[in-house]
């Protein structure tokens, strides 16, 4: 198939443009005038980008919290693990067709907004047969969704009331809870929430020992609340990515541009909670590779289908150019995710492709979250959207 535009084919395609797809791959870019034979389908003048990738997503909870973020907006407690050990309760008590329905909501939702690939964390259940019950649930959903998932086991999210001790739940998640979970092949990463208040430079160290052990990759939620040192941990432990950044400083900065860990920048969640904004712009300068996405959630930012937006955020609010947010959003999540095959335009890659209800990128930071997709293709095939 021969899809082809008078418009732009962003970031850094021609125009106008002409892409050729086999067997779900991008087989060839170029003029129009220079196309080979193939079925056409003309996008006319549409912006068209690769499918987004939201490299950090929490869709795997029940209930709801928006009473504690409007109180909190209004000077109410501040955000600690109360409100994560909240959403496991209703969790918990959730059933399989309950829970399963809601992720499934959550992923379509995403993929209506352009999200072609998902990762997707575990982490409100925070015992052994709750988590394997939430990578379940993942693993079932995205067999019916057609959007990407990549999976992440985040048992060290909180401590549970159950345990014991911090100490004790991370030595459960290192020695019981990972093996159990590559032993069933039920993610690709772990992640720890690094954080003052949650899981320490030591805990969260053999957290990952253990994943890395176990054959998984690490990633880390890091420096969202504090400062902590856990970028650098995730640097020496060779994390595929670092996310939230929110407290870095020049030396987090400095250590991630040397490396090949991701720095992920989740501005949604920043801004609910009124936090301080991630040093994005110092970032880029130093040559760090930057992912945005959009750390749906339930207590912090709930917004699945909200990668348009989080573009735009990074553009209006982050110091990034557009062309930064967008590449930020697909090659940078590709990155994090270490996911080679998606996130860009080039000959080789997977025919992941969104057109947009738009005719330039600018449109993701002047419209800020109002951007459509107006068709989706994954691996080559159209997505039903269904209007
Ligand atoms: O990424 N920071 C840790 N986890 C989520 C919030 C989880 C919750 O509050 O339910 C986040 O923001
Ligand atoms: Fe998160």
């Amino acid at each position: 198939m021969l899809l082809t535009g008078t418009g732009r084919l962003a970031p850094g395609g021609p125009s106008p443009w002409a892409l050729l797809i086999r067997d779900g791959r991008i087989a060839w870019i170029g003029p129009p005038a220079d196309a080979p034979d193939g079925q056409r389908v003309d996008l006319g003048a549409a912006l068209v980008t690769p499918g987004l990738v939201d490299s950090h997503t929490h869709p795997v909870f029940a209930g709801d919290r928006s009473d504690e973020a409007a109180a909190r907006l209004e000077g109410g407690a501040p955000y600690t693990d109360g409100g994560i050990l909240r959403t496991v309760r209703a969790t918990r008590a959730a059933d399989d067709v309950t829970l399963e329905a809601l992720v499934e909501a959550r992923l379509r939702a995403a993929l209506a907004a352009g999200t072609t690939t998902v990762e997707c964390k575990s982490g409100y259940g925070l015992s052994l047969t709750e988590e394997l019950r939430h990578l379940y649930i993942i693993k079932r959903v995205a067999q019916r969704v057609p959007v990407r998932v990549v999976t992440t086991f985040l048992g060290a999210h909180a401590v549970p009331p159950e345990a014991s001790s911090l100490d004790g739940y991370a030595t459960h998640v290192a020695d019981e809870m990972i093996p159990a979970v590559a032993r069933e092949s039920l993610a690709d990463f772990v992640d720890v929430f690094a954080d003052a208040g949650f899981f320490d430079l030591a805990t969260t160290e053999s957290v990952a020992r253990a994943a890395l052990a176990a054959g998984l990759g690490v990633r880390l939620h890091a420096e969202q609340l504090a400062r902590t040192g856990a970028t650098e941990l995730g640097v020496r432990l060779g994390a595929a990515s670092v996310d939230h950044l929110e407290q870095l400083d020049a030396a987090g900065v400095t250590a991630l541009a040397g490396s090949s860990t991701v720095a992920t920048l989740l501005p949604a969640a920043a801004i609910v909670l009124r936090d301080r904004l991630p040093p994005a712009r110092a970032l880029l300068d130093a040559g760090a590779t930057v992912a945005l996405a959009s750390d749906a959630n339930a207590g912090t930012y709930g917004g699945f289908g909200s990668m348009p937006l989080v573009i735009g955020l990074g553009a209006t609010l982050l110091g990034m150019s557009v062309i930064e947010a967008l590449t930020a959003a697909t090659s940078g999540g590709a990155a994090a995710l270490r996911h080679p095959d998606v996130g860009s335009l080039s000959v080789g890659m997977a025919a992941d492709l969104v057109a947009w209800d738009a005719e330039h990128e600018g449109a993701f930071a002047l419209h800020l979250g109002a951007v459509r997709p107006t068709r989706i293709w994954i691996g080559g095939e159209e997505i039903d959207l269904g209007t």
